[in-house]
C-alpha cells in the first residue's frame, strides 16, 4: 500500500495541475452557471479540475473514499473510516470569475477521520500551502512557524458576508472589537490569512470541503478549529466554524457565553 509520504507527494502534484488548468483558462475559457441562487457559481473549470483530481486520486489510492463539492465524488460518505479525501475544486468561485484572483483550490486526506494532510494553493500568487499531521505546514518549500498568539483588540478578523450582515448581537460585538474587520470570499484565502498570521481569526459557516484543507493546517500549527460556542466540529456537516489563535477563541468565547 502507497504510504502518507507517497501520498503527500502525489497530492502536491495534483494539485499543482488543477490551479495551472484554472490559471490557463481563467480569462474565458469556460461557462457560467448557478446552483442554489444567483450569487452561488460554478464554471466548467470547476467541474473539470474535481473530475481531474478525483481520476488521480483514485489512481493513487484506489481504496478511498472521496467527499467533492461538484458530484464526481462518492455519493454517499456516512463515516470517515480509512482514508477519506475531501476537494474543493474551485474555492472563491465568485472571485474567480469577477476578479480573477483571490481564489484557491484545496485537499485534504483524513485517515481514520483523523486531518492527516492538507493543501491550499492560492492560484495567482502561485504558492501551495501544505502539511502532513506531525511534520509541520509549508508555503511552497518554506516552514511556517505557529502565529503569535495575539487577542482580539489586536487582531484583524474575517467574517463571510451572510454572518457579517445577520444582525447578530454576539457576532456584531466580536467584529467591533476586533482591530479590523475583513471579507476575502475565499474560505481557502481567509484560512491562509489565520494560518499564516495575517488574521487572528477567521468565522464561517463552512461545508466540508470548505473546511478540511485549513482545518488540518491550522491544528498542526496549533491554532483553534471549532464551533464558534467552543464545541468540537463535525467535518461531515456544516458547521459555523471558528479558526483562531487561542487567545482570539479565549476572547470570543467570552462575549458569547
Ligand atoms: C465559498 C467561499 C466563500 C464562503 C462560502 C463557500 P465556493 O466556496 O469559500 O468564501 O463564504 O461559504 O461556499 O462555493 O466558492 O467553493
Ligand atoms: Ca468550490
Ligand atoms: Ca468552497
Amino acid at each position: 500500500m502507497i504510504s502518507i509520504e507517497e501520498l503527500d507527494q502525489k497530492a502536491q502534484q495534483i494539485i499543482r495541475q488543477a490551479g495551472q488548468n484554472a490559471y490557463q483558462k481563467m480569462e474565458n475559457d469556460y461557462q457560467v452557471d448557478t446552483k442554489t441562487n444567483y450569487t452561488d457559481l460554478v464554471t466548467t473549470i470547476d467541474r473539470e479540475n474535481e473530475q481531474l483530481i478525483n481520476d488521480q486520486l483514485r489512481k493513487i489510492d484506489p481504496d478511498s473514499q472521496i467527499l467533492s463539492e461538484e458530484g464526481f465524488g462518492d455519493q454517499q460518505i456516512s463515516n470517515m473510516q480509512g482514508h477519506v479525501w475531501i476537494v474543493d475544486p474551485i474555492d472563491g468561485t465568485m472571485n474567480f470569475v469577477k476578479q480573477h484572483n483571490n481564489f484557491a483550490v484545496m485537499l485534504a486526506l483524513y485517515v481514520d477521520g483523523q486531518p492527516t494532510l492538507g493543501y491550499i494553493l492560492d492560484v495567482i500568487n502561485n504558492r501551495l500551502y501544505h502539511g502532513r499531521k506531525g511534520a509541520g505546514v509549508y508555503a511552497n518549500n518554506q516552514k511556517i512557524s505557529q502565529p503569535a498568539d495575539l487577542g482580539l483588540r489586536e487582531s484583524l478578523l474575517a467574517m463571510n458576508r451572510i454572518l457579517t450582515l445577520s444582525g447578530d448581537s454576539a457576532l456584531k460585538k466580536i467584529a467591533q472589537d476586533a482591530i479590523g474587520l475583513r471579507m476575502y470570499g475565499s474560505a481557502g484565502i481567509e484560512m491562509i490569512g489565520v494560518i499564516t498570521g495575517q488574521l487572528g481569526g477567521y468565522i464561517s459557516n463552512l461545508k466540508p470541503w470548505d473546511l478540511a484543507a485549513g482545518r488540518m493546517l491550522a491544528e498542526e500549527l496549533g491554532l483553534v478549529v471549532k464551533s464558534i460556542d467552543g464545541s468540537s466540529i463535525n467535518v461531515l456537516s456544516s458547521n459555523l466554524v471558528l479558526v483562531a489563535t487561542r487567545q482570539v477563541s479565549r476572547d470570543i468565547r467570552q462575549i458569547i457565553n
